[in-house]
C-alpha cells in the first residue's frame, strides 16, 4: 500500500491556462521569450534529474557535498521544533540529508510538476515513516499560503539548486519578499545560489556532451505541441546556451536555423533565419551580492558555506 501524503492542490487547472497564456504573450514579443517555469512537465522533470547527473552539471553534487557537511551546523541553527517546506522539490532528494539531520515533525514539498511532486512525496513517506508528509502542487514564482495543516510555527524553508537564479534579481527580490510574507519573524531560509566562476566551467555545464540540456530546453517546445493547438516542430530549433558575463547569467536559448512560421491556438508566429526564443537565464552571484539582495527582502544572513572550490554556496538566512 502506498505510504499516505497530504496533499493541497493549488495548481488545478490553471496550469494550463497559464501555459497558454504566457506561450502566446512570449512569442508575440520581440525577443521572443518563454517561461522556464515550463520546463518542468513530468517528461521535463525526468530530464532535469539527467541533467544533475551529468558530469559538467557541477551545481548539484557541488551543493550536496555542502550540505553534507554542514547539515549538523543546520541542524543546530534550526533547533529541535523545526519543520521542514521545500521550494521546488522535485525528486525531493537532496532534502533527505537535511531530514536526516533534523528529524522534523512534518515536511511540505511544494513544486509545480504534480505527477512528480506525488511520487516524489510518496516515496519520502515511505523511506520516513515518522515524518507528517505534506504535497502543495503550487507555481511557488507567486505569493502563497501555507497549506491548512501544516505546522508552519518554526519552518525552516529550503530552496536548492540555485533556482533562484532563474528569477531576473527584480524578480528574485520579489520571490523573496513573498518568502518573507509566508514565514514568521524568526523563519529560517536555507538556499543554495550558484557562484560567479570561469567562463568555460559554467558554459560547459549548460551544454553537457550528452546532449541532455539541449532535450531538456527543446522539451519546451514537446509540451506546447502535446498541451496546446500548434504545430511547433521541435527538431527545428537548435540549443544554444552561453554566458552573458556583463549579466552575470547563462542565457539559454533556441534558434531557429531557418525560416519558419509556426501556429499555436490558431495564432501565427514567424521565426527569421537563426532568431532566438529565449527560453531561460541563470543567473550567478558572489556571497556578498546574494546577502545584499536577501537584505532588501528583510533577510539577515546567519551562515554561509562553500565547497572547497569556491563553485556553489548555501546561505542560511533568518526572516526579520
Ligand atoms: C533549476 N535551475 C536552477 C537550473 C539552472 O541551472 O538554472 C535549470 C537548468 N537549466 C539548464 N540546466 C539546468
Amino acid at each position: 500500500m502506498a505510504a499516505a501524503i497530504h496533499f493541497h492542490d493549488q495548481c488545478q487547472n490553471g496550469a494550463n491556462a497559464s501555459l497558454r497564456e504566457e506561450t502566446l504573450a512570449g512569442f508575440a514579443g520581440d525577443p521572443k521569450w518563454a517561461s522556464p517555469k515550463f520546463f518542468y512537465d513530468r517528461r521535463g522533470s525526468e530530464l532535469f534529474e539527467q541533467i544533475c547527473q551529468q558530469p559538467e552539471y557541477y551545481p548539484t553534487r557541488t551543493e550536496e557535498l555542502i550540505l553534507r557537511l554542514a547539515a549538523r551546523q543546520i541542524a543546530e541553527i534550526a533547533g529541535p521544533q523545526a519543520s521542514l517546506l521545500e521550494l521546488g522539490s522535485g525528486a525531493s532528494r537532496k532534502v533527505r540529508l537535511l531530514l536526516e539531520a533534523l528529524h522534523p515533525a512534518s515536511y511540505l514539498g511544494i513544486d509545480i510538476s504534480r505527477d512528480f511532486l506525488l511520487s516524489s512525496t510518496r516515496r519520502l513517506a515511505a523511506d520516513y515513516p515518522w515524518l507528517e508528509v505534506h504535497a502543495a502542487c503550487a507555481d511557488f514564482s507567486r505569493p502563497m499560503q501555507l497549506p491548512e495543516g501544516f505546522d508552519g510555527e518554526h519552518p525552516l524553508a529550503f530552496f536548492p539548486g540555485s533556482s533562484i537564479g532563474n528569477f531576473d534579481p527584480p524578480e528574485a527580490q520579489v520571490f523573496l519578499r513573498n518568502l518573507h510574507t509566508l514565514l514568521p519573524p524568526g523563519g529560517g531560509l536555507l538556499i543554495g545560489v550558484d557562484l560567479i566562476k570561469d567562463k568555460a566551467v559554467l558554459e560547459a555545464a549548460y551544454n553537457d556532451a550528452a546532449g541532455i540540456t539541449a532535450a531538456f530546453n527543446r522539451n519546451l517546445l514537446e509540451r506546447i505541441r502535446r498541451e496546446l493547438d500548434s504545430d511547433i516542430e521541435p527538431a527545428r530549433f537548435d540549443h544554444q546556451a552561453f554566458y552573458n558575463e556583463e549579466a552575470a547569467r547563462i542565457e539559454m536559448h533556441l534558434l531557429s536555423p531557418g525560416a519558419q512560421t509556426v501556429t499555436i491556438e490558431g495564432k501565427r508566429f514567424s521565426f527569421a533565419h537563426g532568431e532566438s526564443l529565449h527560453t531561460e537565464n541563470s543567473y550567478k552571484y558572489t556571497p556578498a551580492i546574494f546577502c545584499d539582495l536577501a537584505s532588501s527582502a528583510g533577510f539577515k544572513s546567519v551562515a554561509l558555506w562553500l565547497d572547497p572550490r569556491q563553485l556553489f554556496s548555501v546561505h542560511y538566512l533568518q526572516r526579520e
